[in-house]
């Protein structure tokens, strides 16, 4: 079984960026703990980030073929995109849809996900170990 690790725009820059909201711990070391769970459970995963929505979308599109579910963070497109939400009700697949920060204490616009009505699930404010919990979510469902 695989796993897409999705992240959107700006997390390439965890560690660096507003380490108060989102702490030190890099993509690097996230895409690094996801994968020591799937590998611990005979599980492959396929990690990809970027800051463009298109790329995004060509990623859950592919993702139909060989991927059993996705761990997503989208970033900031959570709050805007109408795109990536069609994209993952176009291909079926199961989603947990996960944020770093507790995105309902923080500012109003925060509050509404497009993706959360085509999520199997959220994962929210927990840090790095919400990726970790998600992915564990994944492989107790679907080993
Ligand atoms: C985020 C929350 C979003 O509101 C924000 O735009 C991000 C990160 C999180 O992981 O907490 O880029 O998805």
């Amino acid at each position: 079984k695989q796993l897409l690790l999705l992240n959107g725009p700006n997390l390439n820059l965890l560690g660096v960026r507003e380490p108060d909201i989102y702490g030190a711990v890099t993509l690097q070391d996230i895409e690094q703990q996801v994968e020591e769970v799937c590998q611990r459970h005979g599980w492959k995963v396929k990690a990809f980030q970027s800051n463009h929505e298109g790329e995004l979308i060509d990623q859950i599109h592919q993702a139909r073929h060989d991927v059993a579910g996705i761990v997503f963070n989208p970033g900031a497109y959570t709050h805007t995109s109408v795109a990536l939400r069609d994209a993952i009700a176009s291909v079926g697949l199961p989603v947990i849809e996960v944020h770093l920060s507790n995105v309902h204490q923080r500012e109003t616009f925060r509050h509404t996900s497009y993706i959360a009505p085509v999520a199997w699930g959220q994962v929210v404010g927990l840090g790095a170990m919400g990726y970790v919990l998600a992915t564990q979510a994944f492989i107790n469902q679907y080993s």
